[in-house]
């Protein structure tokens, strides 16, 4: 179903009934001690759900973000969904190293509850995700976490989780931007009830967005080249969380609601789908 968009960032509502904001920031390669103004500059901008990883080293600033908004703000933890991921070493620990790194982030995060916590990476070897993925349940059935999900998780890793576990991720976070559309992953997502969250959603910037075919749209609507991409993606149903420390990127990231993609431009950005990764392969990374 298409969503209705109106003025503000829609949500997603998740298998579990859980709503996520459908736009995020990004933590990945945010220096630790540029995270908490990098966060509050976008609770500041309206962003409400964070995205961010133990393997990020940045968990604290988003927590010391959240603190302080409070206060500058008037913000709580309901206001904001807060994603992590469990790190590969540690998932390859099995269940005792995936509760010992959730009181890690916990604490890091300074929180009582999680929205969203997800497996970072299937793995190759030791991969562990099928035993971990029972510990991620137990935490949701204790009321730790709000939801739970994997990310690079590919049909075969996500067939063995319903195979030998029931449990359906809520989320699969997948690197996804105009370049590799993932087009048969999410068809399967959406045929299993998942929520396709893309990373790297404006292809890191860069070269990707000096795109000919992407700047012609983006004058025709009179926006910038990463708001046609972002809209893309929103008008896909995809969740997204472009991450940047540039305050006017920032905010020209989630001013994406007063603009729509014609059916052409739609078609036009489909055809630029060249199958490539920016990112490490899943099938034999982490
Ligand atoms: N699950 C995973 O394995 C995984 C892997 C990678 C990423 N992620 C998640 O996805 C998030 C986003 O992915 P990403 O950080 O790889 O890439 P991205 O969001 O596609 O791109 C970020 C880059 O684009 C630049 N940028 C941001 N807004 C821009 C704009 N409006 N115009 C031009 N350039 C702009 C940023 O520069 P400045 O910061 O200098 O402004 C930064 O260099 C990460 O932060 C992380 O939370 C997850």
């Amino acid at each position: 179903m298409p969503l209705e968009f109106g003025t503000t960032v829609p949500f997603v509502t998740l298998n579990d009934g859980v709503q996520i904001p459908q736009v995020g920031l990004g933590v990945f390669q945010v220096a630790p001690e540029k995270t908490d103004e990098t966060v509050l500059e976008a609770l500041g901008a309206g962003y409400r759900h964070i995205d961010t990883a133990a393997g990020y080293q940045n968990e604290a600033g988003v927590g010391d973000a959240l603190r302080t908004a409070q206060d500058s703000l008037g913000l709580t933890h309901e206001d904001v969904f807060v994603t992590t991921k469990l790190a590969n070493g540690d998932r390859a620990k099995g269940r005792d190293g995936a509760l010992a790194a959730f009181d890690d982030s916990m604490a890091k995060l300074q929180l009582e509850r999680l929205d969203l916590w997800l497996i970072h990476w299937p793995g190759s070897d030791q991969a562990n995700y099928v035993e971990v993925w029972k510990t991620f349940a137990e935490l949701k059935d204790a009321g730790r976490i709000r939801s739970i999900g994997v990310s690079n998780f590919q049909k075969t890793h996500l067939r063995a989780l319903f195979d030998e576990t029931g449990v359906v991720p809520s989320v699969n976070q997948v690197e996804l931007h105009p370049w590799m559309q993932q087009e048969d992953l999410r068809a399967f997502h959406a045929e299993h009830g998942i929520a396709t969250e893309a990373w790297s959603p404006i292809g890191q910037g860069g070269d990707f967005l000096a795109d000919e075919a992407i700047g012609k749209i983006a004058a025709a609507h009179g926006k910038e080249p990463a708001q046609v991409v972002l809209r893309w993606h929103l008008q896909l149903g995809n969740i997204v969380i472009p991450k940047s420390v540039t305050p006017a990127r920032i905010r020209s990231n989630i001013d994406l609601f007063s603009f729509q993609l014609t059916d052409d431009d739609m078609a036009a950005i489909a055809g630029l789908e060249r199958g490539e990764r920016l990112g490490p392969d899943p099938d034999v990374f982490g």
